[in-house]
């Protein structure tokens, strides 16, 4: 029946069309402001990384310098030549004029790397509710004007409470989604949890917005950077529960890890390039503190989340991500503040294991030891720091009372000497 035939057919484009809209994404903020010795190679690596784990973009993060301008340029030439992509989320704590954001996305919106949603052009912040409505409103209309319609997800900053949602998409009509900033405890000990997101993504679709939800995930939060710059938030484990909530509670449109490159902040989880100036005072907190291995276990959550299935992938080796900070929390150090919240994070070595089948997991500083029974798949554990001083961590995957892999951490802990407060965490791999 040629009837019944059209029918299946319709349905059939409808349905791939669907699913087209709904792929999920991982993007990674990338500070634009940290790419001024950049060449294109550099962006060429990073991308390559960034794919090696399963990122599909990166939301670039641009302030108002001209030299990122001539960067942008690098960035996008490699993206087109590696098929990734790109979108441009503006920086609105520097003061933009509308007329050049609307330039900055005219210049890229022909490029095949830049990222579309629902077939309009994505553009994000990170601030920017400030401006009123009339900006937002303007920006789009421009750009619609110029042929490039756009999809805008903002992070308004100031919206963090669940209840300021649907408030938010009533004074911001010109707004289709929303990017929440907000992956860290808000100045306390308590874990992060979901309530924000759930608030936040349900009023998209109540307001009948058509842009995504999208959801950062971000592994921690420290700076030291004086003139009151200086906090931590409590992050002990939050890059593990923070992907699982992600994967299983929110599931939202789009993750975008919080950061790629953001050295001062000390959520990066790229290779330190040693290229990058960070300036006299986040060298002596970021230089030697690889956050590498925090991207290996990303890449897990990545499959995962972009897979829909109820568990995660299978685990075809054996490793253990660990991290912990240089220092004890109370230690006085010569230089600096010590940072807000330093009484939130334990003194601990955490571990996040990823096995193939079950095991014991063996932590060790010093005369400070503790075992958890980690089974097949990702599990965690801590041990606490020793008082001794200069000790490096030890990790061990046993079974069956055998040692299959035993690794030690590059960085000792200095409990009696600090030169500088240091929050920043080391991560090492077992593997
Ligand atoms: C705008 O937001 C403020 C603060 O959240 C709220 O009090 C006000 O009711 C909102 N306006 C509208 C029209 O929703
Ligand atoms: C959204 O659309 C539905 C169905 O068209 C309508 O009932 C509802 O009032 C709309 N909500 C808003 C906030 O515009
Ligand atoms: C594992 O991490 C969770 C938070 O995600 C924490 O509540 C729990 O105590 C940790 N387990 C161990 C054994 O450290
Ligand atoms: C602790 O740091 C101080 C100052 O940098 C250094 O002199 C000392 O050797 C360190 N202790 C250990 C055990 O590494
Ligand atoms: C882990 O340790 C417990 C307690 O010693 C032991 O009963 C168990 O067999 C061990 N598991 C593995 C996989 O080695
Ligand atoms: C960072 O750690 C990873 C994983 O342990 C390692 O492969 C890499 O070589 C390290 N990078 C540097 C600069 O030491």
């Amino acid at each position: 029946m040629p009837v019944t035939g059209h029918i299946a057919l319709g349905f059939q484009l409808f349905n791939s069309l669907y699913l087209c809209v709904t792929a999920k994404a991982v993007f990674a903020h990338f500070m634009v402001q940290n790419s001024y010795s950049y060449t294109k190679d550099d962006w060429t690596n990073d991308i390559k990384a960034a794919q090696a784990i399963g990122i599909d973009g990166f939301a670039l993060n641009t302030a108002v310098d001209s030299y990122e301008e001539t960067k942008l340029v690098d960035a996008f030439s490699a993206a087109d030549e590696n098929s990734f992509k790109l979108f441009l989320s503006f920086d609105m704590t520097y003061s933009w004029q509308a007329d050049d954001m609307v330039k900055l996305v005219k210049d890229h919106a022909s490029s095949t790397s830049y990222y579309k949603w629902n077939g309009k052009h994505l553009v994000s912040t990170f601030g920017g509710d400030t401006e009123p409505n009339e900006f937002w409103e303007t920006f789009k209309k421009d750009l619609k004007n110029a042929n490039i319609p756009i999809s805008l997800a903002p992070a308004f900053i100031n919206y963090r409470e669940p209840e300021d949602a649907s408030h938010m998409f009533s004074n911001f009509t010109a707004i289709d989604g929303f990017f929440n900033w907000w992956s860290w405890p808000a100045d306390e000990k308590e874990d992060l949890d979901t309530d924000t997101d759930l608030a936040y993504q349900k009023a998209i679709s109540a307001a009948n917005r058509s842009g995504p939800y999208i959801m950062s995930v971000s592994p921690w939060q420290f700076k030291e950077l004086g003139d009151g710059q200086d906090w931590v938030e409590q992050c002990d484990t939050l890059w593990k529960y923070r992907w699982h909530q992600a994967v299983v509670d929110v599931k939202p449109d789009i993750v975008e890890i919080v950061t790629w490159n953001d050295y001062g902040e000390s959520h990066y989880i790229s290779e330190i390039n040693p290229k990058v100036n960070l300036g006299d005072l986040a060298p002596l907190y970021v230089d030697g503190f690889n956050h590498t291995g925090w991207a290996t276990m990303a890449k897990w959550y990545i499959t995962w989340f972009k897979s829909g299935a109820k568990s995660g992938p299978t685990i075809t080796k054996d490793r253990v991500i660990f991290w912990y900070r240089a220092h004890p929390k109370d230690i006085t150090c010569d230089q600096g503040e010590k940072p807000r919240n330093s009484e939130l994070p334990e003194d601990a070595v955490f571990a996040v294991s990823m096995l193939e089948s079950d095991a014991n997991i063996t932590l060790t500083v010093g005369e400070s030891t503790a075992t958890f029974h980690a089974a097949k798949g990702i599990a965690n554990g801590s041990v606490p720091f020793s008082k001794q001083d200069g000790h490096k961590p030890v990790v061990k995957i046993v079974r069956h009372g055998e040692v299959v892999k035993k690794g030690t951490g590059e960085m000792a802990i200095n409990t009696t000497k600090c030169g500088y407060y240091n929050f920043n965490p080391f991560v090492g791999v077992l593997e």
